[in-house]
């Protein structure tokens, strides 16, 4: 037997039993006479002792032997601690060691295995698998997987069926790049990974399934950031005759259970926001509403004044900053040098001032009168105490900017706290989006999602058709989009008429979605759907802002994994079968 218990399993009740167990080697004490070891598994780590001069000769050379990271069996008694440890599940016994085996050795680890370790990002990716021994890293993927489990429970429970679905398809709308696979029995074709199984679950809608779901891989070939890796996973769903309503509760259902079983949190239902007032009062499509600091517009109050900046503005808005008064003038510029960041752009920050004595102050005094501050005070419903932060410039980069701003300074004053949670549906997304670049329009979610005006969209003049809104729905937590979906169009002509004003001619509508549209012509259910991004998900309950510490081999910030060195060049022969070339790499300057 190469254990009887875990490194994680010890109590007091075990004291004077004999006990065999495995693990690694945390950490070894050698005090001359007496040597103690940590050793370390998954469920915990247990201390062990060795007395010199105690008939256990052999097992004390084998333990001046050992490094951090040897794998061991040791057979010993459980014995009661005289130093015991509250910290440790473990902490109040120890085990007597009689016999070590090593079953193997280890070099030294590039970095400490431990909560606090000395390992950078890229080391600890390289060597992702001594990282995982990390408990810290470890609980994530535990947490993984019971966000996982519940989702599983509760959709079960609701009659959704798990359906997988291929993973060498073609390329899917979703609005990124694809990863294509080159085909070696259909030479000069590729299949395209796909970026979420969009078709496919609506197909089974077609098929009578109801109501699916699937935890799938996606893949999107697009750039990284802290929420985003080229393959991430999905808790992909569909349902059939359901309208929006449906599909909302459904899903608040089950972010609610989530709540409840993974954070022990009762989450209050989830408000609703349409996206029109989301980009109005912050400047974003998902809001983070932990805190408040919504925008103020002043455009109609300050212009005329002879103030330049406000005057050839087309929009004047602006946050309060409350209990913010006492900024320093220093603190003020760091403000005004974070807005003016090349990512963020604006050309300036213009402050008011509400000090606690009931003065008014500004940085553009010389052409607001006291009256004036007070007014603009008073949009704000300042108090004194209060600092109003006022950006000025047009529609489009002016919101985003102070959407920045706002969230600078929410983290600044505390109001992000990570165990803090509100979750918000933003709702009523704009079907369409146009590409200045393209000169087109685009499907803001994507081509199969249902317009809420079917006959404005059949009828309205296409430069009008930006002020079409869709059936189409986000969640957003803190400030994160987690999910995202929409109530699908069944109708092949209406689904027709949406690729033809997305640029595509009935040729290649028919050549990129013919087994869609055939498949409408057979009896297309009502459906709706959404998917959530599980990674996120995942780092929201755990905390972090970063979806790779949830992830078992993440990719970085270049899309490599650096563990096993991919994406890497293939072998000649490879390439002659799949009968591709590479063509030579742009020089570099
Ligand atoms: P969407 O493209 O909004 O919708 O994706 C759904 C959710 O997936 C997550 N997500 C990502 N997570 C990590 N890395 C990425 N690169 C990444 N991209 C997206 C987000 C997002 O909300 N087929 C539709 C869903 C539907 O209409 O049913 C879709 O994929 O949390």
């Amino acid at each position: 037997m190469l254990r009887t218990h875990t490194c994680g399993a010890l109590r007091m009740e075990h004291v004077g039993q004999d006990v065999t167990l495995s693990g690694w080697v945390a950490r070894v004490r050698d005090k001359g006479g007496m040597i103690w070891i940590d050793l370390r598994d998954r469920y915990g780590i247990t201390q062990l002792m060795l007395e010199e001069g105690k008939g256990n000769k052999e097992a004390i050379e084998i333990a001046r032997t050992l490094g951090r990271e040897y794998v061991l069996k040791v057979q010993g008694k459980v014995i009661e601690r005289v130093a015991k440890n509250p910290k440790m599940s473990t902490g109040d016994i120890e085990v007597k060691v009689a016999a070590i085996q090593v079953f193997n050795p280890s070099k030294v680890p590039p970095f400490l295995i431990e909560d606090d370790t000395d390992g950078g990002d890229e080391l600890r990716m390289r060597y992702r698998y001594l990282d995982l021994r990390r408990d810290i890293v470890r609980q994530n993927l535990v947490l993984r997987h019971q966000v996982a489990k519940v989702t599983r429970a509760y959709l079960d429970s609701h009659q959704f069926i798990e359906v997988e679905t291929p993973v060498l398809i073609k390329s899917t709308p979703e609005g990124a790049r694809d990863f294509v696979v080159p085909s070696r029995m259909n030479p000069g074709q590729f299949y395209a990974l796909p970026q979420s199984p969009q078709t496919f679950k609506q197909l089974l809608m077609v098929s009578g399934f109801d109501r699916y779901y699937q935890i799938v891989k996606c893949f999107r070939d697009e750039d990284l950031r802290a929420d985003r890796q080229p393959e991430f996973t999905q808790i992909d769903c569909e349902m059939s005759f359901v309208e929006q309503e449906d599909v909302l509760n459904m899903f608040e259902g089950l972010v609610r259970q989530l709540f409840k079983e993974v954070k022990g949190f009762d989450l209050p239902e989830v408000p609703r926001m349409l996206y029109a007032d989301a980009m109005k009062y912050y400047g974003c499509d998902k809001p983070d509403t932990r805190f408040g600091m919504r925008f103020v517009e002043l455009t109609d109050l300050v212009q005329g004044k002879n103030f330049q900046v406000f005057d050839a503005a087309e929009i004047i808005v602006g946050i309060n900053a409350t209990g913010c008064a006492g900024y320093t003038r220093k603190e003020i510029d760091e403000l005004t040098d974070f807005v003016k960041r090349p990512q963020i752009g604006a050309k300036g920050l213009v402050w008011v001032r509400y000090a606690a004595d009931g003065t008014l102050k500004s940085s553009v005094d010389k052409f607001y009168t006291e009256e004036d501050l007070k007014s603009i005070a008073a949009r704000f419903e300042a108090k004194p105490g209060d600092l109003m932060l006022v950006l000025a410039g047009d529609v489009k980069s002016t919101r985003p900017q102070l959407n920045e701003l706002r969230l600078e300074l929410g983290s600044r004053l505390g109001l992000r706290p990570k165990d803090k949670f509100s979750a918000l549906w933003v709702i009523d997304f704009p079907l369409l989006e146009w590409g200045e670049e393209e000169k087109r329009w685009f499907a803001m979610h994507h081509p199969f999602t249902s317009p809420k005006d079917v006959e404005a969209f059949m009828h309205l003049p296409f430069e009008r058709l930006g002020e079409i809104n869709a059936n189409a729905y986000d969640m957003v937590i803190n400030g994160v989009e987690v999910g995202g979906g929409s109530v699908r169009i069944y109708d092949r002509s209406l689904q027709n008429k949406m690729f033809e004003l997305l640029g595509f001619t009935p040729e290649e509508a028919k050549a990129q979605f013919g087994f869609l549209l055939d498949a409408f012509e057979f009896g297309a259910p009502p459906h709706a759907g959404l998917a959530f991004g599980f990674d996120r998900l995942c780092s929201i309950f755990g905390g972090a802002d970063s979806i790779r510490d949830f992830i078992a081999f993440p990719k970085n910030n270049s899309g490599r994994d650096v563990m096993i060195d991919s994406p890497s060049e293939i072998n000649p022969k490879q390439m002659d079968e799949l009968y591709i070339a590479t063509k030579p790499l742009p020089q570099k300057n």
